[in-house]
């Protein structure tokens, strides 16, 4: 799927070609998980595939909205964005729009609001996506959703706003006209990437830094492995893990978990029950493993933080219990083959690891992972490289 697909589908639609396309990255966390939205660090990178939204104004007040995955467009009076100013989620539980439809709807509904103007400032809108980032596999299909119209309706309605500020409307759209109460790193990795670079961001500050990851030096590549095993952020274990850090930090008498270190965690202990205990100290170790993750880059490269990611699975295995039997699997496979490290990345419950590998061993740890999986009876996984790619950018 590429500029052209989403330039075909619009005129499909439109029968005129759009002013333009825009596009926006789908994107691995390096490490940092859950960390997000307990104020912490992160390092993800944004990834070669990309969202295209092929984007043109007409004078009906109208923004509808086509995608290459979905048969049907979806058609919104300008006006009748303010759906989205109820509960969130519910313009989507009550049908109003489905699923896939919110997330463009609801950038164009935080767009407006971000930037202080009305339904009634601006033009209505034809919007076409066309992506080839996996859905479902963990690789925030929707942050590149987002960042693409985000960054299209930022041009066509001269909007002015800053690329981290197009990030938090993604956020917005997906907390509620979504209804998925995710933080914020997806959207600032996959709108604010760079080639060859990993960002890392403070959740609290929203400071980001590019951290050169010197694969190509080193001869290393990134592997994704897409268990093939779906997940949902908007339902059940996501939900469950933030409300339990909530649920410590209150008890830990601070507003986030970031404000803790490994020096708090055996007051935790005492103080919680042993469940919220292990995701608080998962959240703790994490955030320290950010931290010397960056640290091991700049001093030892890429080949130093293996421990780091191997340390940020177990974690998330054995404290946070995100991970399903299958990401275990493609982490074990990926490190018997020969990996320098590998983790599950993303929100869990499903999607894929990653592993980091030398450049000559895809062909090896490829056939280890798909042998572990068919000797488990799982369903094959999918495996293939993933490059530090740039975020939102105008592609014509
Ligand atoms: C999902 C969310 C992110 C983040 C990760 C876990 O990808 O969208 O905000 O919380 O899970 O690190």
């Amino acid at each position: 799927m590429t500029v052209d697909d989403a330039r075909a589908l619009f005129l499909a639609i439109a029968g005129r070609a759009p002013e333009g396309v825009w596009s926006s990255a789908g994107r691995a966390n390096l490490i940092g998980e859950h960390t997000d939205y307990n104020e912490g660090f992160v390092l993800p990178f944004a990834i070669q595939h990309r969202t295209y939204a092929a984007v043109g104004m007409h004078a009906d007040l109208r923004i509808r909205v086509a995608s290459t995955f979905a048969p049907d467009p979806v058609e919104l009076a300008l006006e009748d964005l303010s759906i989205f100013d109820g509960p969130a989620g519910d313009a989507v539980t009550s049908g109003r729009v489905p699923e896939w439809a919110a997330y463009v709807l609801g950038v164009a509904w935080a767009a407006l609001a971000a930037a202080g103007r009305t339904a009634a400032d601006v033009p209505g809108v034809d919007i076409a996506i066309a992506s080839d980032v996996p859905v479902g596999a963990g690789l925030s299909s929707s942050a590149a959703i987002e960042g693409a119209v985000a960054a299209a309706l930022n041009d066509l309605w001269a909007l002015e706003l800053t690329p981290l500020e197009l990030a938090k409307v993604g956020r917005r759209a997906e907390n509620e006209a979504v209804g998925a109460p995710t933080g914020i790193m997806d959207q600032v990795s996959s709108i604010m990437g760079r080639a060859d670079a990993a960002t890392f961001l403070d959740c609290r500050t929203l400071e980001t830094r590019s951290v050169d990851l010197g694969l190509e030096r080193e001869g290393l590549v990134l592997l994704a492995i897409d268990t093939k095993v779906e997940h949902a952020h908007a339902s059940g274990g996501y939900r469950d893990r933030r409300a339990a850090c909530e649920r410590g930090a209150a008890a830990m008498g601070v507003p986030w978990l970031r404000d803790l270190t490994a020096a708090d965690l055996p007051r935790a202990q005492e103080l919680m029950d042993d469940v919220t205990f292990r995701r608080v100290r998962h959240i703790v170790t994490e955030n320290q493993r950010v931290i010397d993750t960056v640290e091991a880059l700049a001093a030892g490269g890429p080949r130093a933080i293996g421990d780091l990611l191997v340390a940020s699975h177990a974690s998330m295995r054995d404290d946070f219990e995100i991970s399903v039997p299958e990401l275990d699997t493609a982490v074990e496979a990926a490190l018997g083959a020969g990996a320098v490290g590998a983790r599950m990345t993303g929100g869990g419950f499903g999607g894929s690891a990653i592993a980091l590998i030398p450049a000559t061993s895809v062909a090896q740890v490829t056939a280890a992972v798909e042998a572990a999986f068919a000797a488990q009876g799982y369903t094959a996984p999918v495996c293939f490289t993933i490059t530090p790619s740039e975020g939102a950018r105008r592609d014509e």
